[in-house]
């Protein structure tokens, strides 16, 4: 049975209560409409932890636009259903006014990883993500928290506050989950239409098209040129950015000398949609003998 928990009170008590009997907690933090990405991260977090504890919330503050915000899916009784099949042990629902009772003065801001890619484009947004997340670290006291690459840069800002403030838990990476066309799994999937829908595994493709080009030796500018053709083969795409950035800080780069993240964010239509692959150099060690 999964406790559906929706005060901060109940919450901090199944948590020490998991604690007395020494498990260990894996976190699970979701804004819903939960699919089968955040699906990878529950079952991971199952396999690894004694006690898994999800939390649903939408986010008031890391939303740059309204209508985002008011159009966001609200599923609470399917995602509970979902991750009680996938065996958690608690979901964390809280009202918006149990997570902001007065206004919040307190930001946790996270410098430079967040000026470029969607830090630039929406202003606010990571400030409010990594204001929520610390917030939710200290409900949720947490061994371990999994995040998805899906938000690759997310995943960075988050991994630093937790160096930088010294949270006592690891952060866990886990890999994308994606449709059976490429498209990376994503809430907001939902809002496209069907001809949208159709095309958007284009996003993916872009992004191939990069790590191939990077693996055959092809400069930065030749490989987003050749993912810039594929996107623009659809005039209904506008990207927003498309960059090879240093995994850690996040900062573009124009020449690649190491492991390097291929990230896009795009619109189709009235939906935003972000996607990023790793990418690796060709292996330039000469033949073995
Ligand atoms: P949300 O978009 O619901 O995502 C919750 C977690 O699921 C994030 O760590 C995200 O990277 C991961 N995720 C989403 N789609 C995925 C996919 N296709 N494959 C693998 N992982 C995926 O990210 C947020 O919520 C919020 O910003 C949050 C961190 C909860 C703070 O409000």
């Amino acid at each position: 049975m999964t406790a559906l928990l929706h005060t901060i009170a109940e919450t901090r008590q199944h948590i020490a209560n998991a604690r007395r009997s020494a498990q260990t907690i894996g976190f699970v933090p979701t804004m819903g409409a939960l699919h089968e990405g955040h699906g990878a991260l529950l079952q991971r977090a199952r396999q690894e932890c004694g006690y898994v504890i999800a939390s649903v919330f939408v986010n008031p503050i890391q939303f740059d636009r309204n209508d985002d915000f008011e159009r966001y899916p609200r599923t609470l009784e399917t995602d509970l259903a979902f991750c009680s099949r996938l065996g958690a042990d608690a979901v964390f629902a809280p009202a918006a006014s149990e997570m902001y009772p007065s206004r919040q003065l307190t930001r946790v801001e996270v410098a430079e990883l967040g000026d470029h890619l969607c830090g630039a484009f929406r202003p606010g947004h990571f400030a409010g993500v990594a204001t929520v997340v610390a917030k939710l670290f200290n409900i949720v006291p947490c061994d371990r928290a999994y995040f998805g690459e899906k938000d690759a840069q997310q995943l960075a800002i988050i991994a630093r506050m937790v160096a930088d403030l010294n949270f006592p838990c690891e952060i866990v990476p886990v890999t994308t989950v994606r449709e059976s066309d490429g498209l990376a799994m994503s809430s907001r999937n939902q809002r496209l239409t069907p001809e949208q829908r159709r095309i958007a595994p284009a996003v993916y493709q872009a992004l191939h098209t990069m790590q191939s080009a990077m693996a055959r030796g092809r400069t930065a500018a030749e490989a987003k040129a050749a993912a810039l053709a594929i996107l623009n083969q659809h005039p209904e795409f506008r990207v927003e950015y498309l960059e090879f950035v240093d995994p850690a800080t996040m900062q573009p780069l124009d020449t690649i000398a190491g492991p390097v993240r291929a990230m896009t964010a795009v619109w189709l239509g009235g939906t935003r949609l972000i996607d990023n692959v790793l990418c690796a150099l060709p292996n330039r060690a000469g033949p073995e003998v």
